[in-house]
C-alpha cells in the first residue's frame, strides 16, 4: 500500500499542522461516532455514480492540463480496479466518495490523491446523487407508463361494461369499467408528466462548484456535464452543492403519484369486496387461520405506500428547512428519504399494474349492481329536463318517485303530484324507461369525457396517443444517458 504520506512524497501530504493525511484522517474519523459520521453503507446507492463522477471528472483534468495524461490514466485504471472489487470492498471512510479515494491511493499511491484536484465531496455527492435519481426516476416513470397501458388495455376491452359509479361510497350513477379505468389512466398521465418534469432539473451538473465557492482551476464544468449525460450545469456554485430542493421536488411528485395509487387501490379492494372484481390468486392472499378468505392485501399494501411518500417529503421538508447556505451535514440524512421514496412508489405502482392486468371484471354481476340504488335518477331527470321542465321540478319528480319505487309508475305518479300537465308532455314512456336501463341510460351520457361507450372509446385512443408519446420521451432520455455512458467509457479507455 502506498499513500502513507510519510517519506516526503511530492504529493504534498503533509498539513498546516504538520500531521500526514493518513494521520489527520485518522485524528478526524469520528471515534466513538465514526458510525454516526459515516454514509458508507447507504452510499453503496451511489457507489457505481461515483465511479462515473470521478471518471468525468479525472478526464476533464487531464483536458485541461490539470493532471498529466498519465497520471490520469493511472487514476482511471485504479477505478477499473476498484469497480470490479465492488463497494462491499472498500476501505473505511466517512462515506463512498473518501473511500474510493483512499482505495484509489492504497492502489497507486499519493499521484490518486490527484483526483481529487478542483472539487469538493460536496459538489461530489450532489452530482452523485443526482446522477443515480435520473435512472430512478426514470424507472419511477415507465412503471407509470406500464401502469396506464394496463388501465387502457382493460378499458379498450370493457367499453360496455356497465357498472355503478359512487359518491360518498353510495351508488351514483351506472358508468362503464373503460370509464373507470381512464379516470385513473389519466390522472397517472398527469404523475408521468410532474417526474418527467422534475427529471429536467434533476439532470443539471454541480460538479466543480467545489465545496460552495468555486475553484482556481480552469475546470470545464460544461464539459464534465455533458460526459456524464447532463443537460447542463447549476452554474452559481453555492447554490449547486447546497440545494436539495430536487429531492424535494422529485419525492413530491412520488407522494402525488402514490395518492393517485391510493385511490386506485381502495377502489379496487371495495369493489374487491363487493364482488364487482375478482382479483387474480397472485395479487391476493389468504389468511393462516381462516381457510375461506382471499384478501386483497398487496392492494392494502399499495394503498399504504402514499404513508411512505409522504413520510419521505416531510422527513426532506424538515431536514431542509431553515438550513444555512452552504453545506452542512445534515444534508447527508435527506438523501435517504428520497431512496426509499422513490423505491417504495416505484414498486407500488408495479404491483398495481400487475394487479389490474389480472383482474376480471364479471359483467353480469356488474350490470345488476349499475341500477342498485335508483342510480339511473338522475338520467332521467336530465331526460325530463331535456323535454322542457326546469331541472329542479325534475330533480323534485324523481326524487319523490325514488321513495316509491324508482320505475316508470313511480316517475308517473310523482309527476303527476307536481304538475299540472301529464308526464307525456316531456317525455314518452319509452324514454322513460330508456333512461331507467343502465346500459342505456350510460349510453346517453356521450359528452366529452362521459362514459357512453363511443365518448369512452375516443378517449382511450387519445390517451393511447398520449402514453406513447411519454413512452418515447422515456426512451429518448434513457438512450441519451446510455450514448454518454457509452462515449465517457471511450475517453477513459483512451488513457487507461
Ligand atoms: N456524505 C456526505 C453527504 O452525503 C458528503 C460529505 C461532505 N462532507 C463534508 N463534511 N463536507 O452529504
Amino acid at each position: 500500500m502506498v499513500g502513507d504520506g510519510e517519506g516526503g512524497s511530492s504529493s504534498g501530504s503533509r498539513t498546516a499542522s504538520g500531521d500526514s493525511d493518513v494521520v489527520r484522517r485518522e485524528r478526524f474519523s469520528g471515534g466513538p461516532a465514526r458510525e454516526f459520521l459515516s454514509s458508507l453503507a447507504a452510499d453503496e446507492r451511489i457507489f457505481d455514480a461515483d465511479l462515473a463522477v470521478d471518471r468525468a471528472h479525472v478526464v476533464m483534468l487531464a483536458e485541461r492540463g490539470i493532471v498529466a495524461n498519465d497520471e490520469a490514466g493511472d487514476i482511471l485504471t485504479a477505478l477499473d480496479i476498484v469497480e470490479v472489487a465492488g463497494h462491499d470492498d472498500l476501505p473505511n471512510g466517512e462515506d463512498v466518495h473518501a473511500a474510493i479515494e483512499t482505495a484509489v491511493i492504497e492502489e497507486i499511491g499519493p499521484v490518486g490523491g490527484k483526483m481529487h484536484t478542483a472539487r469538493s465531496r460536496n459538489d461530489e455527492v450532489a452530482t452523485c446523487i443526482r446522477y443515480r435519481l435520473r435512472e430512478d426516476l426514470l424507472d419511477a416513470v415507465e412503471a407509470t407508463v406500464t401502469l396506464r397501458e394496463a388501465l387502457l388495455d382493460v378499458a379498450a376491452e370493457h367499453t360496455e361494461t356497465v357498472m355503478p359509479g359512487f359518491t360518498h361510497l353510495q351508488p351514483a350513477q351506472p358508468t362503464t369499467v373503460a370509464h373507470w379505468c381512464c379516470s385513473y389512466a389519466q390522472a397517472l398521465a398527469r404523475d408521468t408528466a410532474r417526474l418527467l418534469d422534475a427529471y429536467e432539473r434533476v439532470n443539471r451538473s454541480p460538479l466543480g462548484a467545489a465545496a460552495f465557492a468555486g475553484t482556481t482551476f480552469d475546470v470545464d464544468r460544461e464539459r464534465v456535464a455533458a460526459l456524464l449525460g447532463f443537460d447542463g450545469v447549476l452554474e452559481n456554485a453555492m447554490d449547486a452543492s447546497a440545494t436539495r430542493d430536487f429531492l424535494v421536488e422529485s419525492v413530491s411528485a412520488l407522494a402525488t403519484l402514490s395518492t393517485t395509487l391510493s385511490g386506485l387501490a381502495e377502489d379496487l379492494v371495495v369493489f374487491a369486496n363487493k364482488g364487482y372484481v375478482a382479483l387474480s390468486d397472485d395479487y391476493s392472499s389468504t389468511s393462516s387461520i381462516m381457510p375461506q378468505k382471499v384478501n386483497p392485501d398487496t392492494l392494502e399494501l399499495v394503498r399504504a405506500t402514499a404513508g411512505d411518500a409522504s413520510a419521505g417529503l416531510n422527513g426532506l421538508l424538515t431536514t431542509l428547512k431553515g438550513l444555512p447556505r452552504a453545506y452542512n451535514r445534515d444534508l447527508q440524512r435527506a438523501t435517504p428519504h428520497a431512496w426509499e421514496a422513490v423505491d417504495a412508489v416505484t414498486h407500488a405502482t408495479d404491483v398495481a399494474a400487475g394487479a389490474v392486468a389480472t383482474a376480471d371484471w364479471p359483467e353480469e354481476v356488474l350490470e345488476d349492481a349499475a341500477s342498485e340504488g335508483f342510480s339511473t335518477a338522475t338520467g332521467v331527470a336530465d331526460l325530463l329536463a331535456a323535454g322542457g321542465l326546469p331541472f329542479r321540478t325534475a330533480h323534485e319528480i324523481v326524487a319523490k318517485a325514488s321513495e316509491s319505487g324508482a320505475d316508470y309508475d313511480a316517475v308517473a305518479a310523482a309527476a303527476e303530484e307536481v304538475l299540472d300537465d301529464p308526464l307525456s308532455t316531456y317525455a314518452s314512456r319509452e324514454a322513460v324507461e330508456a333512461a331507467l336501463d343502465p346500459v342505456e341510460n350510460v349510453a346517453s351520457r356521450d359528452s366529452l369525457g362521459g362514459p357512453a361507450p363511443e365518448a369512452v372509446a375516443a378517449h382511450v385512443e387519445r390517451a393511447g396517443t398520449e402514453l406513447a408519446e411519454d413512452a418515447a420521451a422515456l426512451e429518448a432520455r434513457r438512450e441519451a444517458l446510455a450514448t454518454a455512458n457509452a462515449a465517457l467509457r471511450e475517453e477513459v479507455n483512451g488513457y487507461a
